[in-house]
Order: C-alpha cells, then sequence, then structure tokens
C-alpha cells in the first residue's frame, strides 16, 4: 500500500503508541480489502458504544487506547449507549451498570470526541454531523451509513467499532469500496408496485428488500417520494436502516434523491430486477405472534423533532397502560421539550430518552419480554441481539398498543 511520509512515520509510532496502533489497524484493514492507499477522511462515526454489548473486555480496550494518548484528528460522533446518560435510573438502570457505562462513555471523552461533550446518537446527520456530496467519510453505525451514501451523497464503507476509532485518531481510511466511484454503481432494480405512504411503511419496505437484496446496490423504480411531499427524509432514514438490517445495504439509488441517480437519469435496465408487489408483508415477517406488550419503543434510528411532534399529537389526551419510550438525541430532546412535546408524551405516561437504544439494552433484565415498534431495523435486533419476543407495526398500532397494552387486531 502507498502511504505518504506523514502515513509512514505514524505506522513507526514516531508520534506514540496510539497512533501507531490507530494506523496499524487502518492498513490492516485496507490490506484485507485491497485498498492501494489510504484516503482521508472528514468525519467519523465511532459505534461499540454500548457497554452491553461491549462488556469489561470492550473497556479496557479502550481504557488502555485512551490511556496511550489516544486523540481524534477529526470531527467524530458516538452512536447510542445503552441508556440515557442523564435519567438512566427512569429506565431501570442499576447503578453498577450505569457507571460502567459512564466509563465507556469517558474513555472516548478523554480521546476528544465531539470536544468531550459526546450527545451519542444513530442519526448524527440529524444534529450537526451531516457531510456534503462525495465527502469521504467513515462511519460505523449502519443506517447512518445508508443515509449518508444514499442521501447526502458522502463515501462511506460500513465501519466496525475499532476501525472507526482508528479512522478517527488518524483521519485515514483504506480507499476500498463505497470510496471508490466502481463500487456505486447500482447492481439490482428494485420495482415498487405498492406506494408506501407512512415512514413504518417505508420501513416494512426496507425490511423485505434487505432480506432479498443482501449486500446489493439498489436502485428504486417506482417509489414516488414525490407524492409524500415535502421529500421526507425520515421515510429513507427508515427504508436504508432496515435494508441494513435485514440485509448488508449501505448505498441506494432513488432518482431525484441520491446524488449518483439524477431524476433524469434512466433507470439501469440490464440489472437483475426484484418485484415488490406487497411491501405491507415485511411486518409480518419481524414480527413475533404476541398480544400482550410490555414496552412500546418508537425511534430506531434516533427520532427526528417531525417524528417526536407526531408521538404527541397521537398521545393528545390518551392515558398509557405500558411504558411508550422514544428514543432520540439530546440536542433533538431539548427541542422537543422546547415545543412543549415531552410534556404531551410524559403527561400521556411515556417518555423520551436521549443517548439510549433499546436494541443494545439489557432489555430483559429491565423488565420487558415483548416489545412493539414502529421500526423494522428494532424489531429485527430486539429479536436477534435482546432476544426478547417484538412486534413490528405502523406508528397508529404501536400507540394503540400502548393505550390498551395489547396489540391491536390480537384476539387475547
Ligand atoms: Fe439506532 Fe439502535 Fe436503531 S443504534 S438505528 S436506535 S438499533
Amino acid at each position: 500500500m502507498d502511504l505518504t511520509t506523514v502515513e509512514q512515520s505514524w505506522l513507526a509510532g514516531n508520534e506514540g503508541p496510539a497512533l501507531r496502533r490507530a494506523m496499524e489497524i487502518v492498513v490492516a484493514l485496507g490490506t484485507i480489502y485491497g485498498a492501494e492507499r489510504l484516503v482521508p477522511v472528514e468525519s467519523v462515526q465511532i459505534s461499540g458504544v454500548s457497554y452491553r454489548n461491549i462488556g469489561d473486555a470492550g473497556l479496557d480496550f479502550l481504557r488502555r487506547w485512551a490511556g496511550e494518548g489516544a486523540r481524534v484528528r477529526v470531527p467524530t460522533t458516538l452512536n447510542p449507549t445503552a441508556m440515557d446518560m442523564a435519567d438512566w435510573d427512569m429506565q431501570g438502570f442499576d447503578a453498577v451498570f450505569a457507571d460502567r457505562q459512564r466509563e465507556v462513555v469517558d474513555a472516548f471523552v478523554r480521546m476528544g470526541v465531539e470536544g468531550g461533550k459526546p450527545d451519542p446518537t444513530c442519526t448524527p446527520y440529524l444534529i450537526g454531523n451531516r457531510p456534503g456530496p462525495g465527502a469521504h467519510i467513515a462511519w460505523a453505525e449502519s443506517s447512518a451509513v445508508t443515509f449518508a451514501n444514499s442521501v447526502l451523497g458522502a463515501r462511506t464503507n460500513r465501519e466496525g467499532g475499532p476501525g472507526a476509532i482508528a479512522s478517527a485518531l488518524t483521519g485515514r481510511t483504506g480507499a476500498y469500496g463505497l470510496h471508490l466511484d466502481e463500487h456505486r454503481q447500482a447492481t439490482l432494480r428494485v420495482e415498487v408496485l405498492g406506494q408506501p405512504a407512512t415512514i413504518s411503511d417505508f420501513s416494512a419496505l426496507g425490511a423485505l428488500v434487505g432480506l432479498r437484496a443482501h449486500n446489493a446496490v439498489p436502485y428504486f423504480v417506482g417509489l414516488d417520494l414525490e407524492a409524500t411531499d415535502p421529500v421526507c427524509e425520515e421515510k429513507l432514514k427508515a427504508l436504508g436502516a432496515a435494508m441494513a438490517a435485514t440485509g448488508a445495504v449501505a448505498l441506494y439509488h432513488v432518482p431525484g434523491i441520491t446524488p449518483e441517480a439524477p431524476a433524469s437519469s434512466a433507470p439501469p435496465v440490464e440489472l437483475p430486477i426484484l418485484t415488490v408487489e406487497e411491501f405491507a408483508t415485511g411486518y409480518a415477517a419481524l414480527s413475533d405472534d404476541i398480544a400482550r406488550i410490555d414496552l412500546v419503543w418508537i425511534g430506531c434510528p434516533h427520532a427526528s423533532l417531525a417524528e417526536i411532534r407526531d408521538v404527541a399529537e397521537q398521545l393528545r389526551g390518551e392515558q398509557l397502560a405500558i411504558p411508550l419510550w422514544v428514543t432520540c438525541a439530546r440536542p433533538v430532546r431539548e427541542l422537543a421539550a422546547r415545543q412543549g412535546l415531552l410534556d404531551v408524551i410524559t403527561g400521556a405516561g411515556g417518555r423520551v430518552f436521549a443517548d439510549a437504544c433499546m436494541a443494545i439494552a439489557p432489555v430483559r433484565e429491565l423488565g420487558f419480554g415483548a416489545v412493539a415498534t414502529s421500526s423494522a431495523k428494532g424489531a429485527y435486533y430486539l429479536r436477534n441481539l435482546a432476544r426478547v419476543a417484538a412486534s413490528f407495526a405502523p406508528l397508529t398500532e404501536c400507540v394503540q398498543a400502548a393505550v390498551t397494552g395489547t396489540m391491536p387486531g390480537s384476539l387475547s
């Protein structure tokens, strides 16, 4: 691999062990994937922040790296943690877990992440980390990767946890995969016959496409986003998150949205075709057969202000039978509070938590064995990672489930 003089010096350890270790990781990953050089990145987004997922071994690894003097070189944001860093006790976490989770975040603070004041979120593009078309970045959260590549036109592979940290410390990643033009071409034509309408409908569509597309680059034909005036970024975020969860889609093309797929461009005609006639089956594909629900979770990926407003409108005048939790970035929560939306949600008995993701939390230990969510990705990871029963349903049904404690349409 061709390295610049500066990169060779870092790799030789001339700037200390932390940077040497980071360079070793970046170079090793680049070599594995056939990169001929490294490319500077404008921003990094780090995953693997939940203490529940990384445990004591991961915490020790981070502590050691921070202790060696590791410092980020480019703007870097953090994926969600397991808990709200301020209101963890309201979620039912014990003090021991909370201490460990705080230590994980502290290690990143010592590395200088977000100027030492991180706002952990899987939607960094909603709080200012919003790269432009053609920008090389190194992001790890799969839903954010898909959004950055497909909607913003930035260029990132789906980085792993240590790889993203190494990119943050070096400001580099290998020039391979989606950093290169040739890997950004569409490879699968997806013809959508039934029009999804709501954000969760887009999530259901994405779940079906991801299950069949695997790691292809889908080109959507017939997806009428103009009909959802104004073009709704939340729908694109839901679509991409679901495809990245049930498949490994990191880039998709929607004409008129994706910078590489201008509205005027003719759809590729020689690609394999996937026809989706009935996106609604995506709901059933990710749902367990459950009637009684312990928790309703909205905000996967983290909710935007508009999504929180939607929840608040649906909760106005209601009283919940079971907990309903919305997760979002802290700055978004603060905006929602200023607009009175939190008062509406808490008045009904719901909560809005910042920083947190329920899929990487010890959900069962918190007392929840069955969770309803309006997110395909949320349901997928609740079942496969948190190992609890899940029901994936439109937002209106999730709200009804929170009011009654029972999934609408169930017989119990
Ligand atoms: Fe974000 Fe967690 Fe969903 S990281 S995309 S809220 S699974």
